[in-house]
């Protein structure tokens, strides 16, 4: 039997499908949002208790992981143990900012929802882990060790920013939505559930750590709760006073931008994803499609993006770095294309653009200086600008405020099968598919400055993967074939 999600059975819990969870979250949304009462007596209901939970089998199967496995297990649990935390001690200046009861009432369950999750990450790591007897204060401060560069611009600075503001000044309601937009829509709503399906299916298909998935299916159930009343609330505000989509979106934006540099795993090293089963590709593609459904039922237009990266203080990406969400709308399309008659890659054309930056190579680029400017053409296409300058790249989209050197022109469908390495620049030149306009020798240069488009979407080759393999044979395969060598040194 499948068991439902909504049992207050936390065993049973283990085995739910996580995209269940998801479902019924963007289905009640969509279909009639909940109101607060609903939301509240639904708290009532499902109350869970972390001491019910039983860590035995967790234990074993933790130590029996590969230590490259625990590695790359701790820099995604570290960044839920640590934010819960984070969101914990954060959240008190909503409740009080709340302009109505009703949303007070929940507000405070959502603050006892979220201690839980703290008590129940720091319980599965003192236990599991063994990350240490003591305070929660010190042990919360040695699981840092395992963050990656892209917490701290989030959670310890914008989000504490952001909330500060709130809670200086509790009756500015256009503080209030941004704040929601930041907190419920993009860090509950986007980032945390993207994270947490993508980690409890590859626990589900192993059959492993079944106290942690019990537990983490609960917290994944209980952010659903949260995200729905996010979305109702952002609903509500507009429903007042449609201008607040301002402030909305400005909160968005920022939290967007730096929830993809969150994602980037440590030295660009895609096993950090890859070891269990998902891409950062799936990462990027799953949580637009997320967003792109909560700003459906809400009935709001998504956020306009500008994105850059660049290398900074030898962080590659850099904090502050990474994808785009309208570009990211603009997902996996599959067919045939003419001329080619091949499958077309999953991702989308104008995610594998922003990827590029996965893929650059400072080194290759030492002393060029070049603006490119892409033009793709139809379904999933827009324009695009590749800025090589000295080492380091900027992605923006859009068109170049300067004069570009170089600008290639072709369907959007061209440039996926190019990044997936069915067809070379050169091929599709013959074949009339790429104009290439501007600086002819520039224009071929380009790939010397980034690794093949095929690596950053490396993904594990077996399933279910099986845990029990070593760093150096992590069960890997490139699923585009890579287009150009990295160029010799
Ligand atoms: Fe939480
Ligand atoms: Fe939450």
């Amino acid at each position: 039997m499948v068991a439902a999600e909504d049992t207050r059975d936390l065993r049973e819990l283990a085995d739910v499908d996580p995209d269940r969870i998801l479902d019924t979250l963007n289905e009640s949304i969509t279909r009639r949002m909940p109101s607060y009462r609903e939301l509240y007596l639904r708290w009532e209901r499902l109350n869970w208790r972390v001491s019910d939970l039983d860590f035995t089998q967790d234990r074993a199967d933790w130590m029996a992981l590969p230590d490259a496995h625990k590695e790359r297990l701790l820099w995604t649990l570290a960044a839920f143990y640590v934010a819960e935390q984070r969101v914990a001690a954060t959240l008190s200046p909503y409740v009080t900012a709340a302009p109505k009861l009703e949303q007070k009432i929940f507000l405070t369950t959502q603050l006892v929802d979220e201690q839980r999750h703290a008590v129940f990450f720091d319980r599965w790591f003192q236990e599991v882990v063994a990350a240490g007897d003591g305070d929660l204060s010190v042990r919360l401060k040695s699981s840092r060790q395992w963050l990656g560069p892209g917490f701290e611009p989030l959670f310890d600075n914008y989000l504490e920013e952001v909330t500060c503001e709130l809670r200086d000044n509790p009756h500015d309601v256009r503080l209030f939505a941004k704040a929601v937009a930041v907190y419920h829509i993009v860090i509950e709503g986007v980032l945390a559930l993207t994270g947490q399906k993508f980690i409890l299916a590859w626990a589900r298909d192993n059959g492993i750590l079944p106290g942690f998935r019990a537990g983490f299916t609960a917290v994944a159930r209980d952010e659903s709760r949260h995200v729905s009343f996010g979305a109702r609330v952002i609903r509500d505000l507009l429903d007042e006073d449609p201008s607040l989509v301002v402030d909305i979106h400005d909160g968005m934006r920022e939290t967007l931008r730096l929830g993809t540099a969150l994602y980037q795993p440590p030295r660009g090293d895609v096993t950090y994803t890859s070891a269990f089963g998902y891409s950062l590709g799936d990462l990027f593609n799953y949580g637009s499609i997320q967003l792109e459904k909560k700003l459906r039922a809400i009935g709001m237009p998504s956020p306009y993006i500008e994105v850059f990266v660049d290398e900074v203080d030898g962080h590659w990406p850099p904090p502050g770095g990474g994808l785009v969400p309208q570009d990211l709308f603009q997902r996996a399309t599959t067919g045939f294309m003419r001329g080619f008659s091949r499958a077309v890659p999953r991702l989308a054309p104008g995610v594998s653009m922003m990827m590029l930056y996965l893929g650059f190579v400072p080194d290759a680029a030492r002393g060029v200086d070049a603006i490119f400017e892409f033009h793709l053409h139809g379904r999933g296409g827009g324009i695009y600008t590749v800025i090589v300058r000295d080492g380091t790249c900027r992605i923006l989209v859009g068109p170049s405020r300067e004069k570009p050197d170089v600008i290639y022109e072709m369907d959007a469908m061209t440039w996926a099968e190019l990044t997936a390495g069915y067809a070379t620049g050169d091929e599709a030149v013959l074949l009339g598919k790429l104009r290439i306009k501007g600086d002819a020798i520039l224009g071929r240069r380009f790939n010397e400055f980034f690794a093949p488009p095929g690596e950053p979407m490396i993904r594990a080759a077996s399933q279910p993967h099986a845990p029990d393999r070593a760093a150096g044979s992590l069960p890997v395969r490139v699923v585009g074939r890579v287009l150009r060598r990295r160029p010799a040194a």
